[in-house]
């Protein structure tokens, strides 16, 4: 059931124009007909290949595949849900919002997220019982007692129904506890808790609620942690744990770590603003997640290789999201909880304070392996730091690190820097050429972004893709099309093919701010992508548009026994002439 009347949403998508919503967040530099590009703001680019359409009132990104409507766009870059984004771009146009009251959602997220708080209370009490002895015997051992009543750090029994059991007892229905992520079925079809046996983080957002849960096994043992799964209040992806606490931090930076212990043993010794991704590396949305509560970042990785990499990786998501980055080396010790533990905070703080910025630390990275006493050594070095610093978006950065990598290099900094622009050129032309490519090819990717919506039959699929632009750009030429959903052999295709004809047959516009409440944002990229292309003119359609639909038969009747699609086929060919060649 819709939450909101499509009037509704057209008159909010009419109040927030695309270009002036998306403005407010990226530069839009270029433009190309009704196409304005800018650099991505969800995944890091150097050159623009983000389009916003003021015509069609969409968004697409040909580098990453997100996009969709001015909603979309809202939900995915302030981490909203689309109700939830409906009322932010309300809020901006200054609107009222009419509210159903029956969001069915609501009701559940409510009930989980009291479901939530009991059991972190349950396994906090669990904790500090005198039952509770080998929880509080490992929160000892890793010296992090003092935490236990900040962070709410609890203990799971090692029994199969004790959470369950209690949350029954008070009221929480089987349903509730499978669909919170803390109750599973057994093969006797009676519940068994999730978290057995294990030292429990409550993973509370910044509004103060209990979203989901990290249980660590008490010692060693496999699986280390055990995560809550996604729900409908908890995604890891969007989540960060200890935002709650860190967001209060006066220190002007938040800390970055890998670990949950690390994180609460960082707390402990006074540095309040750490937090953890959850079990993930960091995400586009955990960045941008950060980006609202502070502009710099220190990255505490673990020291080892994975933990380089996924500090690289960290970088190249915040990095254009314009944060000032630093990146710890944490010598002797193989995370921060381990370094304080040896050495004490003040240690710790000293290697924040005496820690470079990014830039710095990848120039030393490329360093490392190279000897530069040598014209070989020195040669690679300029080759790697000059694309490194050509990567660099201000001018003046690249000035200055450009001055120090030459020095280091033994070149005069002119020649350095006509290098890194040489470079910049390379770049731009490369990016721009890839651009053309993408928007003049008849199908750009053979596959669609998410891993979910991947295609089966390709071919079919894009003449699919095809049929969806054709009947958005040109509704009025199209009239009964025989083709039905089931023909379609990528489903989110089908449906979004079901959902625009429906729209059609009633007479409706076809509405992106509408289909957005229906599909998911991946689907709703899909279909933005798709309708990116406008090669094929009004003129060609109806000729397109039979080609697309022989092929999707084609491909069907390869796939299964000819079937009933073959007798539409032919009856559209006699009353309106599809059916390519032979109808001339
Ligand atoms: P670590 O193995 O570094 O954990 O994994 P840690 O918290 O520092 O624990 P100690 O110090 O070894 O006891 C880093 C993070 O990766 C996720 C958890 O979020 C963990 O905190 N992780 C790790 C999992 O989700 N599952 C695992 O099996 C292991
Ligand atoms: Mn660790």
């Amino acid at each position: 059931m819709p939450l909101f009347s499509e009037e509704f949403l057209e008159e909010l998508s009419q109040r927030n124009d695309i270009v002036d919503v998306v403005s407010g967040y990226v530069n839009l530099t270029r433009r190309s007909g009704a196409n304005q590009f800018g650099l991505c703001p969800f995944h890091g680019e150097k050159t623009p290949s983000f389009a916003v359409n003021s015509e069609k009132q969409i968004y697409h990104c040909f580098g990453c595949g997100k996009g969709g409507s001015v909603i979309n766009f809202i939900m995915e870059i302030e981490n909203l849900s689309f109700p939830d984004a409906v009322r932010f771009l309300a809020k901006r146009a200054g609107m009222e919002v009419p509210e159903s009251g029956h969001d069915e959602n609501r009701g559940r997220r409510t009930r989980m997220l009291e479901l939530n708080r009991d059991a972190a209370r349950f396994f906090y009490e669990q904790l500090i019982a005198p039952s509770g002895q080998a929880g509080q015997a490992y929160v000892a051992q890793r010296g992090i007692t003092s935490m236990v009543k900040p962070f709410g750090l609890g203990f799971a029994p090692d029994t199969w129904e004790s959470l369950t059991r209690a949350m029954t007892a008070k009221g929480y229905t089987r349903q509730e506890l499978i669909d919170a992520g803390l109750a599973r079925v057994g093969k006797s079809g009676s519940l068994y808790d999730y978290f057995r046996n294990r030292l429990m983080f409550p993973v509370i957002d910044v509004r103060g609620s209990v979203i989901g849960f990290s249980g660590r096994i008490l010692g060693d043992g496999e699986p280390k942690y055990l995560n809550s799964p996604d729900t409908l209040v908890y995604s890891k992806s969007h989540s960060l744990f200890a935002l709650n606490l860190a967001k209060k931090s006066k220190c002007g930076y938040i800390l970055l770590a890998e670990g949950n212990i690390d994180v609460v043993s960082l707390h402990q010794a006074g540095f309040d603003s750490a937090v953890a991704s959850l079990g993930t590396s960091l995400t586009g949305e955990q960045a941008r997640l950060l980006a609202r509560y502070t502009s710099e970042i220190v990255i505490a990785y673990d020291s080892d290789a994975a933990g380089r990499k996924a500090s690289d990786r960290a970088i190249s998501i915040l990095q254009p999201l314009d944060m000032k980055i630093k990146v710890l080396t944490i010598p002797g010790a193989k995370d921060p909880d381990e370094f304080i533990q040896k050495n004490g905070p003040q240690a710790f703080r000293d290697i924040i304070e005496g820690s470079g910025n990014q830039i710095e630390y990848r120039l030393a990275q490329i360093q490392e392996g190279l000897d530069l006493s040598t014209d070989q050594g020195r040669v690679a070095y300029l080759k790697q730091s000059a694309k490194l610093i050509a990567a660099l978006p201000g001018s003046v950065e690249r000035e200055v690190y450009g001055a120090r990598a030459a020095e280091k290099a033994s070149v005069s900094k002119e020649a350095f820097l006509g290098e890194v622009s040489r470079i910049r050129k390379q770049n731009a032309s490369a990016a721009r050429k890839q651009r053309n490519k993408e928007a003049s090819a008849p199908l750009r990717h053979a596959q669609p972004q998410s891993r979910a919506l991947r295609y089966e039959n390709v071919p079919s699929a894009r003449a699919e893709e095809g049929v969806i632009n054709l009947l958005c750009r040109f509704p009025e030429q199209f009239s009964d099309l025989p083709l039905r959903e089931e023909d379609f052999t990528s489903p989110a295709l089908g449906q979004l093919y079901g959902a625009i004809t429906r729209r059609l047959k009633e007479r409706k516009a076809i509405s992106m701010a509408a289909l957005g409440e229906q599909f998911t944002p991946e689907e709703m990229a899909l279909l933005s992508g798709i309708l990116q292309h406008d090669e094929i003119t009004a003129a060609a359609s109806e000729q397109a548009m039979a080609d697309y639909i022989k092929r999707i038969q084609k491909e069907k009747d390869r796939s299964a026994p000819p079937e009933d699609l073959r007798g539409y086929a032919e009856k559209m060919r006699q009353t309106k002439g599809y059916g390519g060649n032979d109808g001339k």
